[in-house]
């Protein structure tokens, strides 16, 4: 998969040499570059924002650089799938993260300020597909690490990447998971810990017991803090019965 990334602060993406992303970088399965947006800016102080037009606080990232850079990165007729971090965009999911691992390249445009021109975004909507997105509803000063946090989601998808497919599908949000259910807590040795027992049913070797005691914490969990995903399972008997304990 081929990442560009362009910004104002090109050192935000440090992380992305480090760990399972750094490896797969390494190894070449991810090819990832990142572009500094005021090499498009043409004036002595390499200008990327304004005042906005109708009044109102902050600056609005400017449109030329903008075009410049998105022409450069992604040369016309070449077409990828351009990714706007924004907090007024659709909301980013791991069902949207499975979709971008399929992805052969993604672009992120990271917006400062009030944003960008909103016509860059009408202009690279005319080759290729583009998607205002967000990671949550809180504001962050720019879309830098909204990237990297949907770089971090997508790149744990690909072949290879995770190492081990399994914690893929166990994912509490995995699509294709029948369930949306908040995974339960989980222990590793010791057994005894500052006084603290781990639950006897994860020692009995009862594979049955345990699959149950998981599910029931799982239940029991997303009702506390997430009672909107309930809905979202289809529950037995078992799973009610659970839940009214
Ligand atoms: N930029 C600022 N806040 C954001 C958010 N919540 N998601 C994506 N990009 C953003």
């Amino acid at each position: 998969m081929r990442l560009d990334i362009v910004t104002i602060f090109p050192e935000y993406f440090a992380p992305l040499d480090v760990s399972l992303l750094g490896k797969a970088r390494r190894r070449g399965d991810v090819d990832a570059h990142v572009h500094d947006l005021r090499g498009w800016a043409h004036d002595r102080h390499r200008t990327v924002d304004d005042t906005p037009y109708g009044g109102g606080p902050g600056m609005v990232m400017k449109p030329e650089p903008w075009g410049e850079a998105l022409d450069a990165v992604v040369p016309p007729p070449s077409r990828a799938r351009l990714i706007v971090p924004t907090p007024s965009g659709r909301p980013f999911t791991q069902e949207l993260a499975t979709e971008y691992a399929a992805e052969p390249w993604l672009v992120f445009a990271c917006g400062r300020y009030e944003g960008i021109d909103a016509r860059v975004i009408e202009d690279a909507r005319e080759r290729m597909p583009v998607d205002e997105v967000s990671i949550g509803d809180y504001v962050l000063a720019g879309g830098e690490v909204a990237v990297l946090v949907i770089v971090e989601a997508v790149s744990r998808l690909l072949p290879g990447v995770l190492g081990n497919a399994d914690s893929v599908t166990d994912d509490s949000f995995a699509p294709g998971r029948m369930e949306a259910l908040l995974e339960g807590p989980v222990y590793t040795k010791p057994a005894t810990w500052r006084g603290r027992d781990v639950p006897d049913v994860l020692m009995s070797g009862n594979h049955g017991a345990i699959a149950r005691w998981r599910r029931d914490q799982a239940l029991r969990r997303t009702a506390a803090r997430r009672p909107e995903l309930i809905g979202r399972n289809t529950l037995d008997e078992a799973d009610r019965k659970a839940l009214t304990e």
